[in-house]
C-alpha cells in the first residue's frame, strides 16, 4: 500500500476524499513551527490535502486558497494553520511582502504551502515535502519526503498513523 525508503513515502490515492483523510492524519500530528511544502501540477489535489490538513488540526472554517493575499490564516483549530498559495506569485515582487518568513520564525502555528516550486531555494531546508501526481482521473501518487530531523520523525509518524506499524 505504501512503500518506504530513506526518508521517503510513496503511496496512492484513490479518491478525493482519501486525500482528505490522509491530510487529516497529518494534521493531527503537526506541531507548531512546522512547514509543509506542497508541490504538484493544476488539480493534483494540493488544496483538498490542506482542507485535509485543516480538518486534523480542528479547524472549523472552510478552507479555500488564498488568492491576492497570497496566505489565509486560521485560528479556530488546535494550532493556527497560515496556508499559503504562491501561484499568483509575481516573480518581480518581493517575497517577504508574502510574510512567510515572520510566519515561519514566530512559529506559533503550521505554515502550509502551495506552489513552493514558485520560489525555489525560498524556504528553509528542512521541512516535509509532499508532491502529488496524477496518475488517472480519481488517482493520485503522493510522495511524501522528511527532510531535517523533525520532518523525518514527521513521515515516519504519518506512515504509521495512516498505514499502521508494518
Ligand atoms: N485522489 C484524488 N485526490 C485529490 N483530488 C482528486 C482525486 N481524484 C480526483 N480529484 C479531483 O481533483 C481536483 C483537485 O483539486 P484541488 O483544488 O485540490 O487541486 P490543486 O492541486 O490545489 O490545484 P491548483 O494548483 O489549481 O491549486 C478536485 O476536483 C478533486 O475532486
Ligand atoms: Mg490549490
Amino acid at each position: 500500500m505504501a512503500t518506504f525508503r530513506g526518508n521517503t513515502l510513496d503511496f496512492f490515492s484513490h479518491s478525493p476524499e482519501q486525500t482528505r483523510r490522509l491530510g487529516a492524519r497529518l494534521g493531527q500530528l503537526l506541531q507548531p513551527g512546522d512547514l509543509i511544502l506542497i508541490s504538484g501540477p493544476l488539480g493534483a489535489g494540493k488544496t483538498l490535502f490542506v482542507q485535509g490538513i485543516a480538518e486534523g488540526l480542528g479547524v472549523r472554517e472552510h478552507v479555500r486558497s488564498p488568492t491576492f493575499t497570497l496566505v489565509n490564516e486560521y485560528h479556530s483549530g488546535r494550532i493556527p494553520l497560515y496556508h499559503v498559495d504562491l501561484y499568483r506569485l509575481n516573480g518581480h515582487a518581493d517575497l517577504a511582502t508574502v510574510g512567510v518568513e515572520e510566519y515561519l520564525e514566530r512559529a506559533d502555528g503550521v505554515v502550509v504551502v502551495e506552489w513552493p516550486e514558485r520560489a525555489p531555494a525560498w524556504f528553509p531546508l528542512a521541512a516535509l515535502h509532499v508532491r502529488l501526481e496524477h496518475v488517472d482521473d480519481q488517482k493520485r501518487r503522493v510522495v511524501m519526503e522528511g527532510k531535517g530531523e523533525r520532518f523525518v520523525a514527521l513521515v515516519r509518524a504519518f506512515k504509521r498513523s495512516a498505514f499502521g506499524a508494518a
